[in-house]
């Protein structure tokens, strides 16, 4: 498999090096604007090829996308993170024209890609993407679920004083501080609901802290996260790579799923060679479903910024 990951910054080589050490792709092509920045990400990382064990071959170029022909996954990490205080919303200035020439770009040399947007506001670019590419719905995906999920189960983990792997659970709806949807009432521990273990106000805890997840490293890193949103990134890569049909919640197109229709937003998805395989609808109770309409009318109204 070739991988093309477009912003060699902090999330782009995360998201590259994970990759490379799970030793899944046989090649991974970093993009960068910045002169040779991504050529030294790529020396840097294969540097650590006899160290980690992998033979992933990853390169750099700058700006020269002839080199990412006829890849089978492309990942859009660029334009600007957010800074302490900014929203994702707020990005869209700056990265709405980014994410548009990077799409049109990557299909030009890769007319069968599927790509991953990483790029916020997530929920909007990945719709732009489709809107720039015309790719078939099942090809774009955006990330942020995947994400929102593993924050969630962290601070699930964390509320149980258990092991994140102990713990299940995800979260839907936008990728933006109010529009995430936590799914608590799903959550469990081996099996056994959340609510079993953990108080109401517990709960509430986890559910804001998940929604703020992002905010809350940004104001601890002065710039936006970078380890989860690459492992996040990676995993959804190794599932299309190893055909795996496992379920994220990811920024899906939707058709009329949850009552939904011309808008990307975080959903559960089967993923696998195809890219999205099924959109999965999930019974949600009444609370849920208003929260998951009310989110979608904040990603349709940063949708109407394009
Ligand atoms: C985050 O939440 C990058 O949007 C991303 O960290």
């Amino acid at each position: 498999m070739k991988v093309t990951v477009v912003g060699a910054g902090a999330v782009g080589a995360s998201c590259a090096e994970y990759i490379a050490i799970k030793d899944f792709a046989a090649e991974v092509v970093l993009v960068d604007i910045k002169e040779g920045f991504a050529e030294g990400k790529a020396m840097d990382l294969m540097q650590t090829a006899s160290l980690n064990s992998f033979d992933t071959k990853i390169t750099g170029v700058t700006n020269d996308y002839s080199a990412t022909a006829n890849s089978d996954v492309a990942v859009i990490t660029s334009g600007i993170p957010r800074k302490p205080g900014m929203t994702r919303e707020e990005l869209i200035s700056t990265n709405a024209g980014i994410v548009k020439s990077v799409a049109e770009n990557l299909i030009k040399h890769s007319p069968d890609v599927t790509i991953i947007v990483v790029s916020n506001p997530m929920d909007t670019m990945t719709y732009l993407a489709h809107q720039a590419t015309g790719l078939p719905k099942n090809r774009i995906i955006g990330m942020g679920g995947a994400l929102d999920s593993a924050r969630f189960k962290y601070r699930l983990a964390e509320a149980l004083e258990c092991p994140a792997s102990d713990v299940d659970g995800m979260v839907i709806g936008g990728h933006s501080d109010t529009g995430m949807l936590p799914l608590t009432r799903l959550a469990t521990r081996n099996s056994v609901p959340v609510s079993e273990f953990l108080s109401q106000e517990q709960m509430d805890y986890v559910r804001e802290e998940t929604k703020v997840g992002g905010a809350t490293l940004t104001k601890l890193l002065g710039t936006s996260a970078w380890y989860a949103p690459g492992a996040a990134v990676s995993a959804m890569v190794q599932a299309i790579a190893n055909d795996a049909n496992k379920m994220f919640p990811c920024s899906c197109l939707l058709d009329g799923e949850y009552g939904l229709k011309d808008i990307c937003i975080g959903v559960p998805a089967l993923i696998g060679k195809n890219g999205i395989n099924k959109i999965v609808e999930i019974d949600l109770d009444d609370a849920e479903k208003a929260k998951l309409q009310e989110s979608a009318e904040a990603v349709r109204k940063t949708n109407g910024l394009l």
